[in-house]
Order: structure tokens, then C-alpha cells, then sequence
């Protein structure tokens, strides 16, 4: 008889659209970041999700296995080779608490159909492009933040990143840091990136939610700015669904409209995968 052994999620060589992972680094004990190998047919735009994951435990009765798949932003810019993500490690998440655990030489599962709105192709021409993240959604603006297009198409590139410990910013501060000596688009940049980043529970140089200080003014007075208005402002918003939420009233609040890939406006979302 054909007894099915296999009890944790330990991801099997022969899956369909496997990928092999090449490093991890863990930043706090609930965040990490890891890197997988890239299809040959993968064509992405910088900002856009697909969904990847694990085998999940077998059936207790067929001993079946399914993929268990969320949809994760590609960290890494379109022209990498490789192709990074940006994870939260939640202990009782059906996927993050098996995923936690790869090394590199294991095999995820990554459906190489990529979509998303937090595209330019979703924006109508500006100057002041404003990438909003909360927690993992840095994700996708290490990617955008990595694309030269995003330093052609404005003047200004206005960074925030609100977490909840001082520790939280470490992937992304290490990436802003990064792209000063980047080969690609370290020249680009000059003066035009702006890194705002803010803490709520630790003490930081500036704490509070972005969307408390945008509301009261606390931004526009740091950067030396007037506000944010539709004629010249853009905005990339990434963060769990409550954020998105209070941060779309403040954006509409300024004039600003919801874009879309069909219809392209001022601002865009997306949800940062949480759990
Ligand atoms: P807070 O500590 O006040 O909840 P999380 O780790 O839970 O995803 O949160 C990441 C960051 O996003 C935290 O600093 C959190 O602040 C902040 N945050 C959560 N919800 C909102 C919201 N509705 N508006 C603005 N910031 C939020």
C-alpha cells in the first residue's frame, strides 16, 4: 500500500511551476526577506504581484495535497534575474508559518501570471509621486523604487513607510540606502527620492501614522511642501485594509481619484498580504 509519510509542508521537486530559493535573511522574528530563481518566460511590471506558496499538508482521508497560494508583490525590480519577496511570518498562518522555515535549495511553487495595480501604466502623469507602505507593502516599491522609469516619469519621489518598531524599517532603509551606488539607477536618483519613515509604537525621530501627519500637516511642514494636489501629485498605496482605507479618505480629501490599469488617475492600491 501507498502510504502517504509526508506531514509538514516540505515542498516537493516535482511541482508544477516550482522555483528554486537562493538566499533568505530573516530581519526581525516577523519579518523576512528571501530571493528564488526566476522563469525564463517571467516578463513582470516593477510594482506587480503573483501568487506563490507551498504544498500544503495532505487530505487526512485521500492523503491529497493542494498548493496552498497567496498573492505576493515581487520586491525585486523587472530586470533582476532573480525574483525577491518580502514576508510577514504569522505562527498560526496556513502559509507564512511553513514558509518561514525555507533554506536555500527548496522549491516554492510561484504562477508565473503576474497582475497588479500599483503600476505607472495606472497614473496619469505628475511630478510628486507619494509610495505610501505600511509594513510589508514596502514590497512593492522595492521593486518601484529600483525601476528607472519611475525617476524618468517625476521629479520627486516621496517615500513613506510606517511600522511599528524601529527594527520594521530595516528592509526598507537598507534598500534606499542601496540605491545611491545601484549601477542602474544610482545617477538617476540625484535629489529626487525623499525617504520618510515613522514608527508607532517605538520611539523614532517621527512617530505617529502617515496618515495623522499628512492630515495635520506634520509632512508638508518636514518636507518644505505646500500639500498634495491632483494637478501635480501621484500616490502608490500598499498596506493592510484598514490603512488603505483611512488613507484613501485622506487622499480623496486633497482631490485626488483611484486609478486603475483601464482608466488611469491620480492614486493607486494595493493590499499587503497579512498572514
Ligand atoms: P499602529 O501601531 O498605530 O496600529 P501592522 O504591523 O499591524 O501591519 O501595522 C503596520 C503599521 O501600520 C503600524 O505602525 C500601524 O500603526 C500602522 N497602521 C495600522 N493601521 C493603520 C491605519 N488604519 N492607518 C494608518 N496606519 C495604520
Amino acid at each position: 500500500q501507498n502510504v502517504v509519510t509526508q506531514t509538514d509542508a516540505k515542498p516537493v521537486p516535482t511541482l508544477p511551476d516550482a522555483q528554486t530559493v537562493t538566499s533568505v535573511k530573516h530581519w526581525t522574528d516577523r519579518l523576512f526577506s528571501f530571493r528564488v530563481t526566476r522563469p525564463a518566460s517571467l516578463r513582470f511590471r516593477s510594482g506587480e504581484f503573483v501568487m506563490i506558496g507551498l504544498m500544503g499538508d495532505p487530505h487526512p482521508e485521500t492523503g491529497k495535497q493542494k498548493p496552498l497560494l497567496r498573492a505576493y508583490s515581487i520586491a525585486s525590480p523587472s530586470w533582476d534575474e532573480e525574483l525577491e519577496f518580502y514576508s510577514i511570518k504569522v505562527q498560526d498562518g496556513p502559509l507564512t508559518s511553513k514558509l518561514q522555515h525555507i533554506q536555500p535549495g527548496d522549491q516554492i511553487i510561484l504562477r508565473p501570471k503576474p497582475v497588479g495595480t500599483l503600476v505607472h501604466d495606472a497614473l496619469l502623469p505628475g511630478k510628486r509621486l507619494w509610495l505610501f507602505a505600511t509594513g510589508t507593502g514596502f514590497a512593492p516599491f522595492a521593486s518601484l523604487l529600483r525601476e528607472p522609469e519611475t525617476y524618468e516619469k517625476f521629479d520627486q519621489i516621496i517615500m513613506t513607510h510606517t511600522t511599528r518598531d524601529v527594527a520594521e524599517l530595516d528592509y526598507g532603509r537598507t534598500l534606499v540606502e542601496s540605491l545611491a551606488d545601484d549601477p542602474l539607477i544610482g545617477e538617476m536618483i540625484g535629489d529626487k527620492l525623499v525617504y520618510y519613515p515613522t514608527t508607532t509604537r517605538e520611539q523614532s525621530p517621527k512617530m505617529g501614522r502617515i496618515t495623522n501627519l499628512l492630515q495635520d500637516g506634520t509632512v508638508f511642514k518636514d518636507l518644505g511642501i505646500d500639500g498634495i494636489s491632483a494637478d501635480t501629485d501621484r500616490g502608490m498605496v500598499c498596506g493592510s485594509l484598514e490603512f488603505n482605507k483611512d488613507i484613501k479618505d485622506v487622499l480623496e480629501g486633497f482631490g485626488l481619484e483611484e486609478g486603475a490599469n483601464s482608466d488611469p488617475k491620480h492614486y493607486v492600491v494595493e493590499k499587503a498580504f497579512v498572514g
